[in-house]
């Protein structure tokens, strides 16, 4: 059977190389945000779920965080790890292979953000309140949960064929959006350098589940968490008080009562 969202040893190479525009815009604006809850002086602890090559990391280790890192990619996890060793050896960071739908904490944390269209890579809704579910009893009271998501506006858009190269990579993106399975799916392929003039390809496909965010806030509430707030991504001063679905993608942040 087909395996999707792997992040195998040759993709994960390729992810950190590229695409790495979002989170270092993101990255200060989360912090930013998280600290106008009062959680974020007294909690000094944040999961990073599903934080892939850790590139979000430093951005919250910076601002005076511990950061607890879950990913299910063993490659991406590695790479994160190399990246990271200093901050691991003082105990700044730990990385952990975990799933979003079935990790555990120690104790509570204060913050749990997942960035990147990571919670669209989930299977299905009973997944996701899985994960929503695990998310809020890994909060501490007045805890945040911030994660973002791809829209239906974005998703049933998906239909693409992009090319990146550089000296040691080059890459191919197809994208198609299948309606039938509320799916959009994004084929990369290519070849990465892996030793002097000798090539590796690599071949994945991974998909986006298309989410409404009016189930999804469903599923917040469900779990407990109220002060649901909406933002652009380009704009985390303010709340966006629109229709979330006209957004490509939305951030999402909520409190833990
Ligand atoms: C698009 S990447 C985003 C990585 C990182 N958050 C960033 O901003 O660069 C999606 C990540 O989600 C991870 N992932 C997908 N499904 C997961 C699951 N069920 N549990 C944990 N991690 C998952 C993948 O391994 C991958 O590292």
């Amino acid at each position: 059977m087909k395996k999707f969202n792997t992040y195998g040893s040759e993709f994960s190479k390729v992810y950190d190389r590229f695409w790495k525009g979002f989170v270092n815009q993101i990255g200060p604006k989360l912090v930013k945000l998280y600290k106008n809850y009062p959680i974020s002086k007294t909690n000094k602890i944040v999961v990073d779920l599903c934080c892939g090559t850790g590139r979000l990391i430093p951005s919250i280790i910076d601002a005076g965080y511990n950061v607890i890192g879950i990913d299910q990619s063993e490659n991406m996890l590695e790479l994160a790890k190399s990246k990271l060793r200093s901050e691991m050896n003082t105990g700044e960071v730990s990385l952990r292979h975990g799933f979003a739908q079935s990790f555990t904490v120690e104790k509570p944390v204060g913050l749990v953000s997942s960035i990147f269209d990571s919670l669209n890579h989930l299977e299905n809704l009973e997944i996701l309140k899985c994960c929503i579910d695990l998310v809020f009893s890994s909060l501490e009271s007045g805890g945040v949960f911030i994660f973002d998501m791809n829209t239906k506006k974005a998703l049933s858009d998906w239909n693409f064929i992009d090319l990146e190269e550089d000296d040691d990579v080059v890459v191919m993106t197809q994208g198609k959006y299948e309606e039938s399975e509320s799916r959009a799916y994004t084929r990369v392929f290519g070849f990465i350098r892996s030793d002097g003039s000798l090539f590796s390809k690599f071949d994945e496909i991974m998909y986006n589940s298309l989410f409404s965010i009016n189930n999804v806030t469903k599923l917040l509430l469900e779990a407990g968490f109220i002060n649901i707030n909406f933002y652009k991504e380009t704009n985390f001063e303010e709340k966006f008080l629109g229709d979330p679905e006209t957004l490509d993608r939305v951030f999402i942040s909520c409190t833990k009562f």
